[in-house]
């Protein structure tokens, strides 16, 4: 749908690698080289028309934000620079003055490094624990095993909606409900669920949001905290300087400016942000649900033919989103990422920063597709006739 729109498909490449990064549509790039070429402002500083039309822009992003996710306010909205630091900044600024020793943290095994690290630096701070959620037969994460996890000392459940290797889909709201009837707070890694399925905070009721825009068509260098109000409040900024701040007199007399003004300190991506609410509307006018369906259907496509093949072991077959992982029997994913390389295919193969992966799936590597809705049948088609010739793949490898 809509290759058109993107600049990188008129090279002669097949892109099946927007886990990692999305390509960004024309519309995109424009507004970002429009907001260098003609109204290049600070941002919240400036007392003159193109610094208004910064703040403009800015703030519009912001709302435009909100109603994406379905948040109740737009002061629930930080601007970070990607899920990893929206995860840092939820951690270290709420989570370390929350957390005290033998509290519990739930997390799973196939989460990604930047929902696992923050946590282990913290739980080593504070005296809390790490604790893992079982996983099923398929390595997917379930209401029941979530509950039989949870125990009188469980402070925070932190998972990712999908992770970025199983591509599983959690049942958010579900867990949500569960986790507040025991005052546990609910952490979620949006950075693969948010760019392909529609987000509604306030019906699944997460406490913490994280999410980055450039997997979601937007610019690199920027993301999204969200936190419910009241919580916001309560979560101390990791960054002190200039922007976020009323008055500072002495160390015991810093003033700081409401939320969430506060978590945004210094220059923020001026450009990057405006270029994200640029992304919103294009994503609105596809529409998430076309965008989910779309995926769906052509994951099924990819999984159908890649069963067919009998050297291929795929490590997420039940999954339900554009995230496939799995390994051609006895050849290294790089390798096989190499050879897909010399026909222009780009997947990415590795441990895909999920490092604790392995030890639920038994395999520390895998080549994975993560598809987008530009992506098409006839480039599946072009995939899976590379990988069906096995004696072709140990020819030409590296
Ligand atoms: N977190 C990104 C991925 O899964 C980079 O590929």
């Amino acid at each position: 749908m809509h290759r058109e729109d993107f600049p990188m498909l008129k090279q002669d490449i097949i892109y099946l690698d927007s886990g990692a990064t999305s390509l960004k549509p024309q519309c995109v790039i424009d507004k970002q080289v429009d907001y260098y070429e003609n109204y290049s402002a600070n941002a919240h500083r400036g007392d003159y028309d193109i610094s208004f039309k910064v703040d403009l822009e800015y703030e519009n992003t912001r709302d435009l934000v909100k109603d994406f996710i379905g948040a109740k306010r737009k002061e629930e909205i930080v601007f970070t620079s990607g899920t990893t630091d929206s995860m840092n900044l939820i951690v270290n600024g709420f989570f370390a003055n929350l957390l005290d020793r033998g509290d519990e943290i739930l997390i799973t095994k196939t989460e990604h490094a930047s929902n696992v690290m923050p946590w282990f630096r913290v739980a080593g701070n504070t005296g809390a624990v790490i604790k893992y959620i079982n996983l099923d037969d398929n390595y997917f994460l379930t209401l029941e095993n979530l509950k039989k996890a949870i125990t009188p000392n469980t402070k925070v459940i932190s998972i990712a909606e999908i992770t970025n290797v199983i591509g599983d889909i959690r049942p958010i709201k579900e867990i949500c409900e569960y986790a507040h009837e025991r005052d546990i707070f609910v952490v979620v890694d949006g950075a693969q669920s948010v760019p392909h399925k529609k987000t509604n905070v306030s019906e699944t009721d997460i406490d913490f949001l994280a999410f980055s825009a450039h997997k979601m068509l937007g610019p690199t260098g920027v993301g999204v905290l969200y936190a419910k109000y009241e919580l916001m409040q309560n979560i101390e900024p990791v960054n002190l300087g200039g922007g976020m701040n009323e008055s500072f007199d002495s160390p015991e007399k810093m003033v700081l400016k409401e939320v969430p003004t506060r978590f945004e300190a210094g220059t923020p991506n001026i450009a990057g942000v405006i270029g994200l609410g640029e992304a919103i509307r294009y994503l609105n006018k596809i529409g998430m649900e076309n965008i989910e369906k779309y995926e769906k259907n052509l994951r099924n496509y990819l999984i159908e033919k890649l069963v067919a093949i009998p050297h291929i072991d795929i490590l997420n077959l039940e999954a339900d989103s554009g995230i496939v992982a799995f390994n051609v029997e006895g050849v290294f994913s790089e390798d096989v990422a190499y050879y897909l390389n010399k026909y222009g295919i780009c997947v990415r193969a590795g441990n895909h920063c999920a490092k604790l992966t392995k030890d639920v799936v038994g395999v520390t590597n895998s080549i994975r597709v993560s598809l987008y809705f530009y992506n098409t049948e006839s480039e599946i088609d072009a995939l899976i006739e590379l990988l069906k010739d096995k004696d072709k793949i140990l020819k030409e490898m590296i």
